[in-house]
């Protein structure tokens, strides 16, 4: 197959490309480089990389000839840098869908897979999220992301394009930047633990992530395009698991062997108070389930 990887030099994307790549399949990579680096992707005659930004609509048509699969990870991925610039990001995070969409419509791709988030999930207060709740938007980010699943469901229902999206809960691994105070937390931590810094925890604590590792997040975007019935849908991909930020670093300080505790500054603006993920809808329809716990993937990470 032919595949387009948007935002495929970035932290997820660049994982997707090494996986098609190793699987056999050609792969153009379009990024504008904004957080993604050309050194997360290899020197492969396969592969074809495009400089080039998603909210230009001739560049998204350029790019698209002859693709069977897209995977559309593209994005303003920190929610507050969307805070900060509602608009800005906006442009990118869901005009860039809608761009993809159409170009992928006009030029008969076979699948569209988009990452989306569990941001959309906000504060609704039940435990587990399940993928029936209504979305309650906190963020920019959030309501760009709620957009282009609605967008994804409507190129499905009117055009016919087969499209699937995979609600992220917080991805970790290699290849995660932690350069920008913006970065993920489990990248900033082990960059910080790693240097001997004390890291920064902000709110009590006591906030919860689901945390995923990227390999399974690459197997969840496989099983995407070759699964057949789940072509409309749309799946939480985490490992239904509720991991408090206090425990997450307790659980590296045991592992670098260090003890040392954060300092605490004020929670973030549209911050997410919990955040843990029901996924039995992926390991029914999507044939889809983790297989790296935590502790395994934060090994693997350092
Ligand atoms: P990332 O910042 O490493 O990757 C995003 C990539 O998109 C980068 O390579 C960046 O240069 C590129 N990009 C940004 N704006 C662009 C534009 N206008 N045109 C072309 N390329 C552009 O982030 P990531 O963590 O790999 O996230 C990938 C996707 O997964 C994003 O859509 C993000 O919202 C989503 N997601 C990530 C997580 C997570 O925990 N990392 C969770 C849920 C959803
Ligand atoms: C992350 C993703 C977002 C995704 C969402 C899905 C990134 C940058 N963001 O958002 O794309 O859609 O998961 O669930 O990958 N924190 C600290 N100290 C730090 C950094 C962060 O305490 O130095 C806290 C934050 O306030 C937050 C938690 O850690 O409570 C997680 O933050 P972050 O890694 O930025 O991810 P999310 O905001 O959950």
């Amino acid at each position: 197959m032919k595949a387009l990887v948007t935002g495929g030099a970035g932290f997820i994307g660049s994982h997707i490309v090494e996986r098609l790549l190793n699987d056999g399949h050609e792969v153009v990579v379009l990024d504008d480089f904004s957080t993604g680096h050309r050194h997360n992707l290899p020197e492969h005659s396969s592969l074809s990389i495009i400089e080039g930004d998603i909210s230009n609509y001739d560049t998204v048509k350029q790019c698209m000839s002859g693709i069977d699969w897209v995977f559309h990870k593209a994005a303003v991925a920190s929610v507050p840098r969307t805070v900060n610039d509602p608009v800005g990001s906006s442009l990118i995070n869901y005009l860039g869908t809608l761009h993809l969409l159409e170009a992928a419509r006009q030029n008969k791709v076979k699948r569209f897979v988009f990452a989306s988030s569990a941001a959309l999930y906000g504060d609704e207060p039940t435990l587990p999220k399940l993928e029936t709740m209504c979305p309650v938007t906190l963020s920019p980010y959030a309501v760009d992301k709620l957009a282009s699943e609605s967008a994804c469901g409507m190129y499905s229902r009117l055009y016919g394009l087969e499209t699937v999206c995979l609600r992220y809960f917080n991805v970790y691994g290699p290849r995660q930047d932690p350069s920008s105070p913006y970065s993920g937390v489990i990248s900033i931590f082990t960059n910080k633990l790693s240097h001997n810094e004390i890291p920064t925890i902000y709110g009590d604590g006591e906030q919860t992530r689901d945390f995923v590792f990227v390999s399974d997040v690459v197997e969840a975007n496989m099983k995407a395009v070759t699964e057949k019935a789940c072509s409309g849908q749309f799946f939480n991909i985490a490992c239904a698991n509720k991991i408090s930020l206090n425990h997450l670093l307790k659980t590296l300080c045991e592992l670098y062997e260090v003890e040392l505790n954060a300092r605490y500054e004020e929670a973030r603006q549209g911050d997410i108070k919990h955040s843990y993920a029901n996924i039995d809808k992926a390991r029914t329809l999507l044939n889809w389930s983790p297989s790296i716990d935590l502790k395994e993937g934060l090994s693997r990470l350092i």
